[in-house]
């Protein structure tokens, strides 16, 4: 069976503009692909285990070629289960606001713990980094919403580091059908109309999944 997963990172629960957003995804998702199984993962809930000095080590201990141990292998045994969380899913669906021009520090947390050596990438020392969940029909959507920037704004009202960030990791991991949904309303923007053309293209969006 398809499998969607939501992987929520604003903890705003309800107030959240960007799940507000994929709550209208899902809802057109579901209308055009019933038979899909459809789970969120609201990254704040608890279950996404540190990436620490135990789990740098094992890093390190696997990507030069040992086994981790102890403390480290327990480390290991907690990512290892993250990313077949992450794994487990065909599509994928981020909502993701900018938190000081980037993302907010639980994504990185994610990113940080299943991009491992053997499950997110493969290097090579002369051909460089393979993304190793290339070529299995996966897809991505994510959901970017910032209050202040927005994409004709300059400098005075910070930077998008949040998709160029996000947008490379995925890329990285291999993944490359991306479909992307923004809502940045700005501080003198339209708020009625920037959220209607958000919820629009989110609708559009779920429905051709
Ligand atoms: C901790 C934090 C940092 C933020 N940093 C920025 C920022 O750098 N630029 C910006 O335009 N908006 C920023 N915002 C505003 C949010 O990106 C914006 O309100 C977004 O739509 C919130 O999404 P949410 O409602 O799903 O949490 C920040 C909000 C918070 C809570």
């Amino acid at each position: 069976m398809t499998r969607l997963l939501h992987i929520a990172s604003s903890p705003r629960g309800a107030d959240s503009a960007s799940q507000q957003i994929a709550m209208t995804y899902l809802e057109a998702y579901r209308a055009a692909h019933p038979d899909h199984e459809i789970e969120t993962w609201d990254l704040w809930d608890g279950t996404l285990p540190e990436f620490g000095p135990a789990a740098a080590a094992a890093k390190m201990t696997v990507f030069s070629g040992g086994v981790p141990e102890a403390e480290s292998a327990s480390a290991w045994r907690a990512a290892e289960a993250t990313f077949r969380r992450l794994d487990g899913a065909d599509r994928l669906l981020f909502s993701v606001p900018m938190w000081n021009a980037g993302v907010p520090y639980i994504l990185k947390q994610l990113i940080d713990v299943v991009s491992q050596p053997g499950m997110v990438f493969g290097v090579d020392p002369d051909r460089g980094y393979s993304g190793l969940l290339a070529g299995r029909g996966k897809k991505a959507t994510v959901i970017y919403t910032s209050a202040v920037w927005g994409p004709p704004l300059g400098p005075e009202f910070g930077r998008d580091f949040q998709s160029t960030f996000f947008e490379d990791w995925l890329r990285w991991t291999g993944i490359d059908d991306i479909t992307t949904i923004r809502y940045h309303p700005t501080l003198t923007g339209d708020v009625d109309v920037a959220r209607g053309r958000a919820h629009d293209d989110a609708r559009v969006a779920g429905l051709a999944g």
